[in-house]
């Protein structure tokens, strides 16, 4: 809500002339959240997390399955679980094609539920994602799908810097395409957009997911767990800028803004997290 009060629908439908489908209101899913949610397989809040992310995976499946651009802004990380496999689906549908995902963040949020050192779902998101984490009690997490999840192989990380040891192996495993600072430091933002973007490969849909903890506690201190020595607001730009220059961008997700942390920073990071979704949504320099 504190990125649509700061006029980001309006610079959308004003500046860059969008169409916008947007029902006013903030999902908050708080009829869905159970009296009692004991831990399960080490995670916290499960049946919680999983019907939230359920019903979020339908609400976007039923807007991208029209052809619509879906942005989603939250909110805990955890979301993804709905909002890529709401947009994978309908995107094997339309198109018959696997998408891909750019997942932008300080952290991995690859954790399996045993990997885990803190429970958290937010955490944990990837892995549901691409199936190296499955449960089958449908409301943890076995409503999720085949056809809603995505290939490791179409998965690139950028931003990386404060991985869990277990996540660290995770990724070597599996041979996960990951861009850390250091890569950024030694080749430069633009080389490394070319190479995350050669990765993909072109003409292939693309679900970029951005936790606005990627960017350094300079620009967005506002958000849950801070890591220093991030990105630059104009990296963030820069990155969210190539995305949408490939013309291959079907959904977006801008997570992880909490105006109730750091409150002092609050307008900083909402105003970091409006620029990125305006320039993934197109707005050009010149
Ligand atoms: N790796 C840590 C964990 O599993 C931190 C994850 C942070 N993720 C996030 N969406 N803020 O708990
Ligand atoms: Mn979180
Ligand atoms: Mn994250
Ligand atoms: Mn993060």
């Amino acid at each position: 809500m504190a990125l649509i009060q700061a006029g980001l629908i309006d610079q959308l439908k004003d500046e860059l002339e969008y169409n916008i489908h947007y029902d006013g209101q903030v999902h908050s899913y708080s009829e869905l959240i159970p009296k009692e949610d004991p831990d399960y397989r080490n995670m916290k809040n499960p049946l919680a997390v999983s019907a939230v992310t359920q019903t979020l995976s339908k609400q976007v499946y039923e807007h991208a399955k029209e052809g619509r651009f879906v942005l989603t802004l939250g909110g805990d990380h955890s979301i993804a679980i709905g909002t890529v496999s709401g947009t994978a689906k309908a995107i094997r549908e339309r198109l018959g094609r696997e998408m891909a995902v750019i997942w932008v963040d300080a952290h991995a949020d690859i954790n399996t539920p045993e990997s885990s050192e803190s429970g958290n779902i937010h955490g944990m998101p990837v892995a549901f994602l691409t199936g190296l984490a499955a449960e089958k009690r449908e409301d943890i997490f076995g409503w999720l799908k085949d056809d809603q999840k995505i290939s490791v192989k179409k998965l690139v990380y950028i931003g990386l810097r404060d991985i869990d040891r277990g996540e660290k192996k995770i990724l070597r495993d599996n041979g996960i395409k990951a861009f850390s600072m250091h890569d950024i430091d030694r080749h430069g933002i633009g080389k490394v957009m070319d190479m995350a973007l050669g990765w993909i490969g072109s003409d292939t849909p693309i679900h970029l997911s951005f936790d606005v903890d990627a960017l350094d506690p300079m620009w967005a201190p506002s958000t849950g767990t801070p890591v220093r020595g991030g990105l630059t607001l104009r990296e963030g730009d820069y990155i969210a800028e190539c995305v949408h220059e490939t013309g291959s961008l079907v959904a977006l997700d801008l997570v992880e803004v909490n105006p109730s942390l750091e409150s002092e920073g609050a307008s900083e990071t909402i105003r970091a997290g409006c620029s990125i979704i305006r320039c993934a949504l197109g707005d050009t320099l010149l």
